[in-house]
């Protein structure tokens, strides 16, 4: 079960990387070009939140059942200071969660507003904020925080 997740939290990595990037380069776009908010767009809002969601919700579950985590909450003095236990007992969950956070009451904003400019405003603002929290906060091969295959084996 353990493995599965983690394997699985690393591929939808990606989409959530993926539905981030089109849906920036949809909504700036938008924005800058006074677009109409389309059907299509509604689609990518929803694609995007759920994918997010789900990711987090994996996220959760991996953080219960996690033995780094387990290690990081039984010995919190001395874990504190390892920073890749650290890295994903405080820093990557607490990051994530607000990640995701942004990019909901983005969406959630965003379908309070007339179709539109104004749509595609609220969703570029808080996408982008949330795209630079999550993408920072990913254990990217090359990240000087932690680093995590780009892609794990089921
Ligand atoms: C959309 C947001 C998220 C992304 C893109 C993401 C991405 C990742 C990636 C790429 C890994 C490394 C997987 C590997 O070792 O191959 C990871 C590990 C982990 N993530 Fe996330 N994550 C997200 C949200 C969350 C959330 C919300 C939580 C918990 C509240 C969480 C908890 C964890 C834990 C506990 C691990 C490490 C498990 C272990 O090594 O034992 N993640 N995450």
């Amino acid at each position: 079960m353990y493995a599965f997740l983690l394997a699985l939290h690393s591929l939808v990595r990606w989409l959530v990387v993926i539905a981030l990037v089109v849906s920036l380069f949809t909504t700036w776009r938008g924005w800058l070009q006074s677009r109409a908010f389309t059907a299509k767009n509604r689609l990518l809002r929803t694609c995007t939140t759920a994918i997010s969601h789900t990711q987090g919700l994996i996220g959760i579950v991996l953080y219960v059942i996690s033995p780094v985590v387990q290690y990081f909450l039984q010995h919190f003095g001395q874990a504190v200071k390892l920073r890749e236990i650290r890295f994903f007992g405080l820093e990557h969950s607490s990051m994530m969660l607000t990640g995701i956070v942004m990019l909901t009451i983005g969406a959630y904003k965003s379908k309070r507003r007339p179709a539109g400019k104004e749509q595609f405003k609220i969703l570029a603002i808080w996408y982008t904020i949330a795209f630079v929290i999550m993408f920072f906060s990913i254990p990217w091969s090359f990240s000087p925080l932690t680093s995590r295959p780009y892609l794990r084996p089921f």
